[in-house]
């Protein structure tokens, strides 16, 4: 098998890229559909999300959107701290706009729930989220997810955006933690 190192820990191939490609595709469709009249600002929450969001914001058909990008924080090594920060902030208004929150993975749902009150508070029209990837047996707080590409179980994975303390984003498919 081939196996990868990153550190302490090892992982195996889990999502091919051609899977990853496809569900992007589909995820993209969904939202070309029901936004085609809204001229959506999506906003990509670095770093993770990075990958999909480039994926699928080419995949976006709808003219006069928009991407932007935040940062936030909350997982140390490979357990979600439960605390997450916004590192760095949104410069664009959002009153009265459709958003679409671009995150790489919804686990605990903490970072979710707290940046959809940050961007509340801005009065955008409405917030919408799409996810590459979902741990619903991990969801610890009441949080809507509007667009999944794919549910996985709660194991730790890393590749096409996600890492294991900033290592493994350049993989082009997903790999999951082997557990010794
Ligand atoms: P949550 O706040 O627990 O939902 O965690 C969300 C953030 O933790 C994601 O945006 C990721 O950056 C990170 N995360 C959650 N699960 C994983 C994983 O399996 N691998 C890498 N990062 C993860
Ligand atoms: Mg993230």
């Amino acid at each position: 098998m081939n196996t990868i190192k990153l550190k302490d820990l090892t992982f195996k191939p889990y999502i091919s890229s051609a899977e990853i490609a496809t569900a992007v595709k589909n995820v993209a469709a969904r939202i070309n559909e029901d936004l085609a009249d809204k001229n959506p600002l999506f906003i990509c929450v670095l770093n993770g999300a990075f990958v999909f969001a480039a994926d699928l914001f080419r995949e976006i058909n709808i003219p006069g959107a928009e991407i932007t990008f935040i940062r936030m924080k909350s997982y140390i090594g490979t357990q979600s701290t439960g605390e997450v920060q916004m590192v760095s902030g949104l410069y664009e208004d959002i009153s009265g706009r459709t958003v679409v929150i671009i995150e790489d993975i919804v686990d605990s749902g903490f970072t979710l729930l707290q940046l959809k009150e940050m961007l509340r508070e801005c009065n955008p029209a409405d917030i919408k989220v799409a996810t590459l990837l979902f741990k619903p047996e991990s969801l610890k707080c009441d949080v809507t997810i509007d667009y999944v590409a794919l549910d996985i179980p709660p194991a730790f994975i890393v590749g096409y955006g996600l890492d294991y303390e900033n290592m493994g984003r350049n993989l082009k498919d997903i790999y999951t933690i082997v557990q010794d």
